[in-house]
């Protein structure tokens, strides 16, 4: 399309479909109405791309912004994989095969979603997070940069996953929130920088999560504690 700073172009596969040059669409591909599918998106078979989804966008960043500048260009979504109405996944992203991402989602730049994992309506998935595989995670969560939540996770709606300045304690710089494999997390809860919940531990509802919790131990409250 002469005049398209982004290079893309209509599409007979679905109204207002824009496609970047060198994109192969496969032909059992199920796509929405304005679709935008910006280079270096590779589809598997059989996915479902939904209404007013954008692929493999490269963040316009602000002024301010410490994210990377120079932006990974691949970006993959594995066979049978879904994603939902409004949702963005950013350059660079990786989703696995069947994984469902909800309605008004975003999915950011050099994340990973394991195969068979879902993700509710409206989450943000942060640069370089990690989800594994069958992990369920329910409406309105949030996941900061780079943090990790293993296979076979729960995540309850708006669980918040912390990484990054602690603010309390200036210079120090915890490694991201870690949930390991199996753990349960209630709704609202938030799991604060540097912390590790343990292989099948249960966090509480609107509980705040500041110390590594060991498999198996359930915790709750603000700040979470062991229930006894
Ligand atoms: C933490 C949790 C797993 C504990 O369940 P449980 O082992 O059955 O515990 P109980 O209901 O017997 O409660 C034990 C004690 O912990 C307290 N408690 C339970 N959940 C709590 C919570 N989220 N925060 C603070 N205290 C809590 C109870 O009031 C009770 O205190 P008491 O002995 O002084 O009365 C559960 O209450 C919970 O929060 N589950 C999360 C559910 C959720 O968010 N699901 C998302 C799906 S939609």
């Amino acid at each position: 399309m002469t005049g398209n700073p982004l290079s893309l172009q209509p599409s007979d596969r679905a109204p207002q479909l824009l496609v970047a040059a060198g994109v192969d669409v496969p032909g059992d591909a199920v796509i929405g109405a304005n679709v935008v599918i910006h280079a270096g998106v590779v589809l598997g078979a059989g996915v479902v791309i939904e209404d007013a989804v954008v692929l493999g966008k490269v963040p316009a960043l602000g002024g301010g912004s410490k994210s990377p500048q120079a932006m990974p260009v691949s970006t993959h979504l594995g066979d049978g994989a879904i994603v939902g109405s409004h949702s963005t996944v950013s350059a660079g992203a990786w989703i696995g095969a069947r994984v469902y991402v909800g309605d008004h989602s975003l999915v950011r730049e050099g994340s990973r979603l394991g195969a068979d994992t879902s993700i509710g309506h409206a989450c943000t998935i942060g640069r370089d997070a990690v989800v594994g595989e069958r992990v369920r995670m329910q409406g309105y969560c949030g996941l900061a940069t780079g943090v990790l939540v293993e296979d076979d996770c729960f995540l309850g709606p708006m669980v918040i996953m912390l990484a990054g300045i602690t603010m309390g304690a200036i210079g120090k710089d915890p490694a991201p929130a870690v949930l390991r494999r199996g753990s349960n997390i209630g709704s609202a809860a938030q799991i604060l920088t540097g912390v590790e919940v343990g292989a099948g531990a249960v966090v509480g509802a609107g509980a705040v999560v500041t110390h590594d919790v060991p498999p198996g131990v359930t915790v709750a409250g603000v700040p979470a504690r062991p229930l006894n």
